[in-house]
């Protein structure tokens, strides 16, 4: 079990301030998520939709304002909803994640006080990265 420092503790502050944008009147499963890259907080909440597929995770929200001010690697992103354990960003989002930084830290908060850290390379091992695109041999 990953210990839970101050930053950890800081940066699911923000998650929390941000679950309460969240935009969930079909699920009512209310999601925040921050990122911390270049030294830069970026929020983001879960956006549902009518069609529901159509709906935007946290975690992707947050990563489309980091990336659109220019942060391409993520240190940290912290993930709460309204789960009784601390909820876990879902596979999508993974490996959405994972583009902009496989090892990053990942925190986790719930309806309650427990915490949870991990890498994202625990959560998402083996990922498909861009290294792969690059070995490309080219014989198709
Ligand atoms: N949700 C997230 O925002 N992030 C996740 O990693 C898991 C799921 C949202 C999507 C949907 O709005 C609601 O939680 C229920 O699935």
């Amino acid at each position: 079990m990953t210990e839970i420092t101050k930053a950890d503790l800081a940066l699911l502050a923000f998650a929390r301030e941000a679950q309460e944008k969240a935009y969930a009147p079909y699920s009512d499963f209310r999601v925040g998520a921050a990122i911390f890259a270049g030294g830069e907080i970026y929020q983001g909440c879960n956006v549902e939709n009518a069609a529901y597929g159509s709906t935007i995770c946290a975690e992707r929200g947050a990563a489309m304002a980091a990336v659109l001010a220019g942060n391409t690697f993520f240190d940290a992103i912290a993930v709460v909803g309204d789960s009784q354990d601390p909820t876990v960003p879902c596979g999508c989002c993974r490996q959405f994640l994972a583009e902009f930084n496989p090892e990053m830290r990942v925190v986790m908060g719930g309806a309650e006080d427990a915490v949870r850290a991990s890498s994202l390379e625990d959560l998402l091992p083996d990922a498909f990265v861009r290294g792969f695109l690059d070995q490309d041999s080219g014989a198709k």
